[in-house]
């Protein structure tokens, strides 16, 4: 399923001040994904660009090396992992060391990603999480109490940034009813070469196939339903720097891995419905005294 033959095109659609039309209600609610282009300046992607790259060059690599890997899984047994979910922590390309244990590229080259509350501790990112145009439109896709959950800045790193599997965020940020939807800001453009996401429009609407949960100490993967997804339609979400994917929960989607010279460095913000359960088993738990807070 993760090959690159037969790959639709995205629509794409633009909004100003967050509202949608009918016709784009009508494309979210049909393919599980709504892609507008320009909805942050370049300015702002380059602003938290900046920023990140500050907070990477302030994270010491001796303190904590662990991985980040949708196919080994190793992080999952990481406690540093585990107790990310209130916390600004970093975590490496899976490529990112030699046999000998030593990076291959500067350290700033080497992160997979950092998560996962960036929203809430560091301002420059609650600056552009918290806005009236992000605000208005989770109004439009139906939410009536967002909460901020969780936030990722993803570098897809030049000639190492690894592939991420298959998979629907639902499975991760589960609630009762469902209610996770995933904004994916393009910080640089994404493209099929540097590891543009890839989806399979109207499979939203399929049952949650699995959920990433806490059993004992472990974080586990309980199958719900083991029937595949479809192979086709796929759709190659290829995004210009500035553009908005929205991510309906159940949406399958995948990323290949980045062989080529440049970045690919992306911002998610995912939120859920405070209307929903969200339960005590989810594996991304925050402490009594950091609250959801909504935009
Ligand atoms: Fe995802």
């Amino acid at each position: 399923m993760s090959g690159q033959s037969d790959l639709g095109a995205p629509r794409r659609f633009r909004s100003a001040d967050g509202g949608l039309t009918a016709e784009m209600q009508a494309a979210f609610d049909s393919d599980g994904y709504l892609l507008l282009e320009d909805f942050v300046d370049p300015e702002d992607c380059d602003r938290l660009r900046s920023r990140a790259l500050e907070l990477v060059a302030g994270f010491d690599p001796a303190e904590h090396r662990t991985v980040f890997s949708t196919a080994s899984r190793a992080h999952a047994a990481a406690e540093y992992f585990q107790s990310s979910g209130d916390k600004i922590r970093f975590f490496f390309e899976e490529d990112a060391f030699d046999p000998a244990g030593e990076l291959r590229q500067a350290k700033v080259l080497s992160i997979n990603k950092f998560g996962h509350a960036m929203h809430d501790l560091d301002p420059d990112f609650e600056a552009f999480s918290r806005t009236a145009k992000l605000r208005r439109l989770a109004g439009e896709i139906g939410f009536r109490q967002p909460l901020l959950l969780q936030s990722m800045y993803i570098f897809k790193q030049p000639r190492i940034g690894g592939e991420v599997g298959w998979h629907v965020d639902s499975t991760y940020l589960y609630t009762e009813p469902l209610s996770c939807v995933g904004f994916w800001f393009a910080l640089e453009d994404a493209t099929l070469e540097n590891g543009a996401m890839i989806c399979l429009p109207g499979a939203h609407r399929q049952k949650l196939r699995t959920r990433f949960l806490r059993r004992g100490g472990a974080l586990v993967t309980e199958t719900l339903d083991s029937s595949p997804w479809p192979d086709d339609p796929r759709v190659a979400l290829e995004a210009r720097k500035g553009s908005l994917v929205v991510l309906h929960g159940q949406l399958p989607h995948f990323s290949g891995p980045n062989r080529s010279d440049r970045s690919r460095h992306a911002y998610t913000l995912h939120v859920i419905d405070g209307a929903c359960r969200y339960p005590d088993d989810n594996w991304l738990r925050r402490g009594s005294d950091m609250p959801l807070r909504g935009f």
